[in-house]
C-alpha cells in the first residue's frame, strides 16, 4: 500500500510525516517504533470517538500499551486553559509519566489542546498527531503550533512543541461532510497559490476525483501539502519571518470569524474568503495579474468555497482588522500572491486599499 513519508527538519526536534491509507488499524505497530514508553493517553472529542477511537485503542493495546482515553465534548470552547487543566488532572490520575506519551485523534481543536498540554504536563512529554480533518492533516497537524483561547481572542496562549510523529490516515476523510471536506481544501489550494504552480495545476485538473474521495489523489495531495509547509516549518519554525507566509488570507479570516464570534462560519470558508481579498489588494497593488486572480476564484468556488459574504461591511471588517491581538506595532500584515505559486509578505498596505478591496469583494 502506497505510503508517502515527509520530513520536518528541525534538529533534535525533526520528524516524519507519514501519510497513507489504514494508518489508524495499525498505529499501535506505527507508534511502537517511536515510543518507548509503556503508556498512552489518547485525547479525543465526542463526534470522532464513536468512528475511530476503538480501533485505535484496539491497535495500541494490540502493540503492548497501556491505553487511557480522553473524550471532551466537540467545539472550538474545548480549547481553553480550564479543559487542559483538566487533561493534566486526568493524567495524573491515570499515573501518566514523562515516560509515556499522548496521540491526538482528532481535527485541529484536539491536535492544538493535546500539543499544550504534552508541552506543559510535566515540563513537557511526548505526543503524537494523528489528525482527522483535511484541515487538520494538511495545516494544525504538523508544525508544532498548539494553544488555547482566551474571551479576548483565539490561540492568544500558546507553544511551539513539535510531535514525534505524525500519522495521516486519508481514509478517515470518507466520514467528513462535503462542506468541512472542503475547508480543508481551502488551505491546500492556499499552498499551490503561495509556493507552488504545479501542485495548483493538479488540483484544477484533478478536483472531480479528489471530492469523489479517490484515495491514491488523496495520498498525493495531503502528501504534497505536508511536504510545503514542512519545508515552511524547517525554514522558520517560530515564525520569525518566512511561516508567515501560511497566513496567506487569514488577516480577513480572523476579522471575519472573530465578527462572527467563531460560529456559523467555518474557518476554510473565511480563508477561502481571505484569499479573495488579499488576491484582490495584490491586484490593487499592480502585484498580482487579474487573470491570475480569477483562476484562483475559481478553483475554491468549484471546491464549494466562498470567495465573497454580505454579512459585514467593509467598515466593520477594518475596524476588526485593527481590533486584532496580534497585530505587530498597528501593521495589519498580508501575504500577497505575485502568481499562482508565488507570494510574499507585506506590512505595506494602508487603510485606503484595505476598505478599497473589501468594498470590491463585498459589493
Ligand atoms: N497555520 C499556519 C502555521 O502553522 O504556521
Amino acid at each position: 500500500m502506497k505510503q508517502e513519508k515527509i520530513a520536518v527538519k528541525l534538529g533534535k526536534n525533526s520528524y516524519l510525516v507519514t501519510v497513507g491509507r489504514k494508518l489508524t488499524d495499525n498505529i499501535g505497530a506505527h507508534v511502537k517504533k517511536i515510543c518507548s514508553g509503556s503508556a498512552v493517553a489518547v485525547l479525543t472529542n465526542d463526534v470522532v470517538a464513536p468512528l475511530y477511537l476503538e480501533r485505535v485503542r484496539a491497535s495500541l493495546k494490540q502493540s503492548g500499551f497501556r491505553v487511557i482515553t480522553i473524550v471532551l465534548p466537540d467545539g472550538e470552547e474545548q480549547k481553553s486553559m480550564e479543559t487542559a487543566k483538566h487533561i493534566c488532572e486526568k493524567l495524573i490520575k491515570n499515573n501518566v509519566d514523562r515516560t509515556h506519551f499522548l496521540l491526538a485523534l482528532g481535527g485541529g481543536v484536539i491536535g492544538d489542546l493535546t500539543g499544550f498540554a504534552a508541552s506543559i504536563y510535566m515540563r513537557g512529554i511526548p505526543f503524537i498527531q494523528v489528525p482527522t480533518t483535511l484541515l487538520a492533516q494538511v495545516d494544525a497537524g504538523i508544525g508544532g503550533k498548539t494553544a488555547v483561547n482566551l474571551s479576548s481572542g483565539k490561540n492568544l496562549i500558546g507553544t511551539f512543541y513539535q510531535p514525534k510523529a505524525v500519522f495521516i490516515d486519508v481514509d478517515v476523510l470518507d466520514s467528513l461532510e462535503k462542506e468541512v471536506f472542503a475547508e480543508g481544501m481551502a488551505e491546500i489550494i492556499k499552498h499551490g497559490v503561495i509556493k507552488d504552480r504545479n501542485y495548483f495545476e493538479f488540483l484544477e485538473k484533478n478536483l472531480t476525483d479528489i471530492f469523489s474521495r479517490d484515495k491514491d489523489l488523496l495520498v498525493r495531495m495531503v502528501a504534497a501539502s505536508c511536504r510545503i509547509k514542512a519545508e515552511v516549518v524547517s525554514k522558520d519554525e517560530k515564525e520569525a519571518g518566512l511561516r508567515a507566509i501560511l497566513n496567506y488570507g487569514h488577516t480577513i479570516a480572523h476579522a471575519i470569524e472573530s465578527l462572527s464570534s467563531y460560529k456559523s462560519i467555518l474557518h476554510g470558508q473565511a480563508v477561502s474568503i481571505g484569499m479573495s481579498v488579499a488576491g484582490r489588494i495584490a491586484v490593487y497593488k499592480g502585484l498580482f495579474p487579474e487573470k491570475e486572480l480569477n483562476r484562483q476564484n475559481k478553483l475554491l468556488e468549484a471546491s464549494g468555497l466562498p470567495v465573497s459574504q454580505s454579512r459585514f461591511s467593509a467598515t466593520e471588517i477594518v475596524k476588526a482588522l485593527k481590533n486584532d491581538k496580534k497585530i505587530k506595532d498597528g501593521k495589519i500584515r498580508f501575504v500577497l500572491p505575485v502568481k499562482i505559486g508565488e507570494a510574499i509578505i507585506s506590512d505595506n498596505v494602508d487603510d485606503a486599499l484595505i476598505s478599497k478591496a473589501v468594498n470590491a469583494v463585498f459589493p
